[in-house]
């Protein structure tokens, strides 16, 4: 039976008088966590340690509850003693459910869109206007901060992590995690781990090495929590080696708790709880988003002895701390209005960072408004709007979705939703003087016709994903690729837009002249891509992730099916959670080669690599030195253009021999600002945990002695300087 979603009556006694010493904010959050809990009782710890519902009743197949604030989860406080609930909201490039709620959200670019920034002051830029919009509209909890590895890039839910590479990842959401609790929110990393695709999410066994998983997935888990020191962490759906995420010993346990020293809580996935005893054991702290586990079940273990009465004083211990940790208990939400067109500016600002140019033959762009006097706009309705990416994730636009009719522009689960930010009114701003006219694309020979005589031609292009599914192939849906080749065919001065949640194949890519990825972009999307195709802004995004040739060069050229009894398994509805029977797998035989690994070993040449993106400047690399007692790399960059540009260097290491590795890993990165002309020698320190391998005996890192080569360059793909580091 589903637990029903009303307020435990501890929950609902009012504050009592009296000294409270757990409010002293000189104590440490560990001694006030300590002195709250000594005064419970078994029912205020147990109400701690679940949920109460979530606004989204009819997808879970549960009673509407009105007490998570119009949010995904909440969990209840201890009133009497000052110990506020715990308002949770999504919020993976904004706050979910504005709309429903009669609120406002600004969209920030996609999570995978803001990693091609490269940059840990976007990354906190981020994080603080989420922190800040949550907590206006009445949250004190994150559900942002995904950050599973590109390791299948149809993943229908790419778009909300931050790319393949573990060093990249873990610092972005670090950043963002870290700005996000400067807020006063609980924030949250997710879906730990290994949950990389969603066909079967809720049942597929992924088989993979300690020494793999350590490698690559755990170790942007790692990297985010030591940066971003996260109050709470969310167990994924999946199994990992038999057992579910929020129940699996080594995960839980091992690495997070005891090799890493995790202080905060784990709480599961929706519906991601499938035991009492062994998920309580493994290290779950708090079920979300009802009780079925862990509120009247685990009360009676308890009482029966068949849970220790300490393991539950470590999870309300855990999650007592983290709310003192993140300010939650010392500063009360308060609603407000937040600053709207401060939050557009960042948003904008981000995405003009995250744009990738990706193709820019004979410098057609920047467009030159002097000189273009007709432009040709088509496809994937620019002229009212830019998509964006669904599921949980989903942030609403204002007003609705732009191309549903009036009055149907409300959004729902698994909806195409654009906001209203038109590439053609932006590009009709930036350039006055041209005629810039829109053709809807739905026709290839209608459009080419149209294009046949512009001056230019810009086709967007759109790839809708969202969380629940995954994509069938890497193709560009609605015949997009047809019409982009008609287009080109008709006028070689054509131009793609990019609008993806991820990597797109590109069969038309050497009959265009430009070529430049927007990702989601956002509330202020279309300005910040006027921007750069006008050339305001010197566009200096690169890939977080690889862009495959296609989908045969992938480590699974296709992702196993499910049988007919498991279909459905993947939409995370409760009733669909348990099926123990299934034997759905996936084995990651790739390992730790994730992204731009893969393809060094394998010796296949991608469409765009890792690391790339290209400036409407150009820039020079010269005089690398090592440093190996300090584990440092320098050398010079140069702007040999004429425009004033940002560019993001990239330094790579190659392990020692013995490491038996065939490929090199992202050792280090810094972005330089440089005037024409001007140089800057960087020295950029590598990170030694992605310098050492997982030794599975010991199970422990291990920075092994020998020469390391170092490369450093512009791209995975482009390293121009070499040298090398002796490590003892
Ligand atoms: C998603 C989580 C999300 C949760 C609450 C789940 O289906 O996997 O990412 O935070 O729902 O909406």
């Amino acid at each position: 039976m589903l637990f029903a979603p009303t307020l435990p009556m501890h929950a609902q006694t009012p504050a009592a008088p009296g000294p409270r010493p757990w409010m002293n904010t000189s104590l440490s959050p560990d001694q006030r966590a300590e002195l709250v809990l000594k005064q419970l009782t078994l029912d205020e710890k147990i109400g701690l340690l679940h949920g109460n519902g979530m606004a989204h009743a009819s997808q879970w197949q549960m009673p509407l509850t009105y007490l998570s604030n119009g949010g995904a989860g909440m969990t209840a406080g201890i009133p009497r003693l000052g110990i506020p609930n715990i308002y949770m909201s999504d919020a993976s490039y904004g706050v979910r459910d504005s709309g429903a709620n009669g609120r406002y959200s600004t969209a920030l670019t996609s999570a995978l869109g803001s990693a091609s920034s490269w940059s840990a002051e976007a990354a906190c830029q981020y994080g603080t206007l989420i922190g800040r919009e949550l907590r206006a509209q009445g949250y004190n909890m994150t559900l942002g901060g995904g950050t599973n590895l590109t390791r299948e890039p149809r993943n229908g839910r790419t778009f909300e992590y931050l790319g393949e590479d573990p060093l990249l990842a873990g610092t972005l959401v670090g950043n963002r995690i870290k700005c996000e609790q400067a807020q006063h929110v609980i924030g949250d990393i997710k879906h730990y781990a290994l949950n990389d695709q969603e066909t079967g999410r809720n049942i597929v066994d992924v088989k993979i090495s300690h020494r793999a998983m350590q490698e690559s997935d755990l170790l942007a888990f790692h990297i985010g929590i030591q940066i971003g020191n996260p109050a709470a962490v969310m167990c994924s759906y999946n199994r990992i080696n038999s057992d579910y995420a929020c129940e699996n010993k080594y995960l839980l346990t091992d690495v997070l708790r005891k090799q890493w020293h995790f202080p905060g809580f784990v709480l599961s996935d929706w519906g991601g709880t499938h035991s009492t005893e062994k998920a309580s054991a493994a290290g779950l702290d708090n079920e979300q988003p009802l009780a079925d586990f862990f509120g009247p079940k685990l009360k009676e273990a308890v009482e029966a002895n068949r849970v220790p009465a300490s393991e539950i004083d470590d999870h309300a211990r855990r999650i007592l701390r983290s709310m003192f940790l993140s300010g939650v208990v010392d500063h009360p939400i308060e609603k407000s209005v937040v600053d709207i067109e401060g939050h557009l500016d960042i948003a904008q600002h981000i995405e003009e960072q995250s744009i990738v140019l990706l193709k820019n033959d004979n410098s057609i762009l920047p467009l030159d408004g002097t000189k273009l006097h007709t432009i040709a706009l088509i496809g994937a309705h620019a002229d009212v709007g830019m998509i964006s990416g669904g599921g949980s994730a989903q942030v609403d636009p204002p007003g609705g979705n732009v191309i549903a009719p009036e009055g149907h522009r409300g959004t729902h689960w698994q909806d195409h939703i654009w906001f209203p930010t038109s590439p053609l009114k932006a590009l009709k701003a930036a350039l006055p003087n041209a005629k810039i006219d829109f053709n809807s694309g739905t026709d290839p020979a209608a459009a080419a016709a149209f294009a046949k005589s512009a001056d230019v031609a810009i086709v967007f292009a759109h790839q809708w994903t969202a969380e629940g599914m995954d994509l069938p192939s890497l193709s560009l849906p609605d015949n997009q690729d047809a019409l982009i080749a008609a287009v080109a065919a008709a006028n070689p001065r054509t131009i793609v837009v990019l609008e993806t949640g991820t990597a797109v194949t590109m069969p038309w890519l050497p009959n265009v002249a430009g070529v430049v990825e927007a990702w989601y972009a956002g509330s202020r999307g279309h300005i910040a891509l006027a921007n750069v195709l006008t050339g305001a802004v010197n566009p200096s995004g690169k890939l977080a992730m690889t862009f495959p040739r296609s989908e045969q060069d992938l480590p699974h050229p296709t992702i196993p099916p499910l049988a007919k009894e498991d279909r459905g398994a993947g939409s995370g509805a409760v009733n669909d959670r348990a099926r123990p029977a299934s034997r759905y797998s996936v084995t990651y035989d790739e390992g730790a080669k994730v992204g731009y690994k893969w393809y060094e070993s394998e010796n296949k040449q991608p469409l765009f690599p890792f690391g790339y993106g290209l400036s409407y400047t150009a820039y020079a690399y010269s005089n690398l030195k090592t440093n190996s007692a300090a584990r440092s790399v320098t050398f010079t960059v140069t702007n040999t253009g004429k425009r004033p540009g940002t560019e993001i260097a990239q330094v790579y290491a190659t392990l020692p021999q013995q490491s038996g590795e065939t490929f090199k890993r992202l050792a280090g990165f810094e972005s330089v600002t440089l005037a024409p002309g001007e140089s800057k020698t960087l020295t950029i320190p590598l990170n030694p945990d992605v310098l050492s391998i997982f030794d599975e005996q010991k199970e422990a890192f291990q920075l092994l002695p020998g020469t390391y080569k170092i490369t450093a360059g512009p791209s995975s793909a482009d390293t121009p300087l070499q040298g090398t580091l002796n490590l003892q």
